[in-house]
């Protein structure tokens, strides 16, 4: 009997139109072009279009795009795994939204909240769900709008600078092929820095009712981030779950073909590449364009990296997270 397995069969992504360089940030707040890039590696990002865009109509669009280039029809998809922590509703989540757009009425859906790890979290439900059998055609996505909840103001800066909007997609079919597939994925958390890199409010363990002028007025509704917190644990998780992935399939950093990161900070992802002994050529960063779009960074570059030929075929691939939670995971494919 065939062992069946998981693999992606296409991916797509869809950024806002809108972009919104360092220079644009600094009307709002004192900041400079070179601070940015100096310590984010940022230049630019997208906002989406209040009226065109929301967080399922983008992540819709990344779908269809990776619907088209897989050559899967639509009405094939069982399941759809959605990551976000920035729902076009406080409930249910973006992925009844999105599963309404492509009229996939009656297939399931599953809303993942993990931050900055959630497509891969996302991506590890569906290779489980493949390998088990219960389901053939899952459609993963990752989409974010953050703009909305920064504090565009000198209080935010810190955190403002690092964040943008848009959405990526990859369809995950069953195959029986062990040559192309996923390998393994590795899911971790450690609940202890919850709040190292948060947003307070509105929460559900408040005296009184959730939402008052005092939850307003607080202002907790913004991320809040303790930067330094986030840099140093990130540094370490990174390169311990890219090492787990790879020695889970008896495999050396010098084997891989690309390191799809998390794009985090350029500084975090070129300390990990130092870390690994890897050459430049085999870690993807596109942050400079988009920022950190949280769920939704994974599967922009590794569609971004796919589009200019840096994956092919048996190429081993890694992607691997790390964000608020904490959380950090990997996923390992021979593509
Ligand atoms: N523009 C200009 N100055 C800024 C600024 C901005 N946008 N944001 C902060 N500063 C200032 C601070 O106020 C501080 O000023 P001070 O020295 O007068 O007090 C100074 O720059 C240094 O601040 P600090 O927070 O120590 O800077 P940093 O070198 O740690 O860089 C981050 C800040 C956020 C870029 C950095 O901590 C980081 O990248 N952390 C990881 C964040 C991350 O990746 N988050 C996503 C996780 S998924």
């Amino acid at each position: 009997m065939n062992t069946t397995y998981a693999s992606i069969k296409g991916l797509g992504f869809y950024v806002p139109e809108t972009i919104v360089t360092n220079q644009d940030l600094t009307q709002h707040m004192d900041t400079s072009d070179a601070w940015i890039q100096e310590r984010t590696g940022i230049k630019q990002r997208r906002y989406f279009t209040y009226g065109k865009d929301t967080n399922a109509s983008m992540a819709t669009a990344a779908s269809r795009m990776a619907l088209d280039r897989s050559q899967v029809d639509t009405k094939e998809v069982d399941l759809i795994v959605y990551a976000t922590i920035t729902p076009d509703y406080y409930f249910p989540g973006s992925a009844f939204l999105m599963q309404r757009e492509l009229g996939l009425e009656g297939v399931g859906v599953i809303d993942i909240r993990n931050q900055c790890s959630g497509f891969v979290y996302a991506l590890s439900i569906a290779d489980q769900f493949i390998k088990t059998g219960m389901y053939k055609t899952i459609l993963v996505v990752g989409s974010e709008i953050q703009s909305t909840f920064l504090n565009k103001s000198n209080e935010g800066r810190g955190v403002a600078v690092i964040f943008g909007d848009g959405a990526g997609a990859a369809v995950v079919q069953a195959t029986t092929d062990p040559e192309h597939r996923i390998l393994s994925t590795h899911l971790h958390a450690d609940g202890r820095y919850a709040e190292e890199l948060y947003v307070r409010d509105p929460g559900s363990s408040r005296e009184g009712r959730w939402l008052t002028e005092e939850t307003l007025s607080g202002g907790n509704y913004n991320v809040t981030m303790n930067g330094n917190a986030v840099f140093k644990h990130a540094v370490v998780r990174f390169a311990e779950v890219i090492q787990e992935s790879l020695a889970a399939n008896a495999y050396k950093p010098e084997d891989l073909a690309l390191l799809v990161p998390h794009q985090a900070n350029i500084r975090i992802s070129e300390y990990v590449r130092q870390q690994m002994n890897l050459p430049e050529e085999k870690v993807f960063n596109n942050i400079q364009k988009y920022g950190n779009t949280t769920a939704a960074s994974i599967p922009i570059a590794l569609t971004e990296a796919y589009e200019e030929g840096r994956i092919k075929p048996g190429d081993l691939v890694c992607l691997a997270a790390f964000g608020s939670g904490f959380t950090w995971a990997s996923a390992l494919i021979k593509w």
